[in-house]
């Protein structure tokens, strides 16, 4: 008997990746066969990377990693996790500041497909202040973040601000 290959959803804004975004993606891989990282193509969110940069910056970031493909999308979240055939939709959990709203969307993703799990995994507690916002607060005003992203996001980041 062939056994069915367990696809999860990452989405989010990725605006930029993180090394919390990658410790989720890591334990994510620990419980299923393939994830699929889709960033949201959001045109009422000011973002600071393109959508192209930003699913870039994640190919870069995963460069020969069979299990792990990056994708964007649009529209209802569950939707597109049909469509991919995929069983649970993965966010990461870092303190119970994120509890309210990640419980929020879980509850909704579930009313509108009943289908897909949420699965929220726990980052590593070195990641647990970690996010695309306070990285980008920090980078504009000289902060060394460099340990705080993947290789190819702090390049970008550098572009976008450079050091005078
Ligand atoms: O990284 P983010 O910005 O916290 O990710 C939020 C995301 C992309 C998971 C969420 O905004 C989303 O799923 N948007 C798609 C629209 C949708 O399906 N909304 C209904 C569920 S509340």
């Amino acid at each position: 008997m062939t056994k069915k290959k367990k696809t999860a959803i990452y989405p989010g804004s990725f605006d930029p990746l993180t090394n919390g975004h990658i410790d989720i993606i890591e334990r994510a891989l620990d419980i299923f066969d393939e994830v699929i990282i889709a960033v949201l193509h959001n045109p009422n969110k000011k973002a600071l990377f393109t959508m192209e940069e930003r699913v870039e910056m994640i190919r870069q970031s995963f460069n020969g990693e069979k299990s792990v493909l990056v994708d964007s999308f649009g529209g209802l979240l569950v939707d597109y996790a049909k469509i991919k055939h995929a069983v649970a939709i993965i966010r990461g959990m870092r303190a119970i500041s994120d509890f309210e709203s990640e419980f929020q969307m879980a509850l909704m993703n579930r009313k509108l497909n009943k289908e897909i799990q949420s699965v929220f995994l726990m980052t590593g507690l070195r990641w647990i202040f970690t996010s695309s916002s306070i990285i980008k607060e920090a980078v504009q005003f000289g902060g060394d973040i460099s340990d705080m992203v993947p290789e190819a996001v702090n390049i970008k980041l550098m572009e976008k601000f450079p050091k005078i």
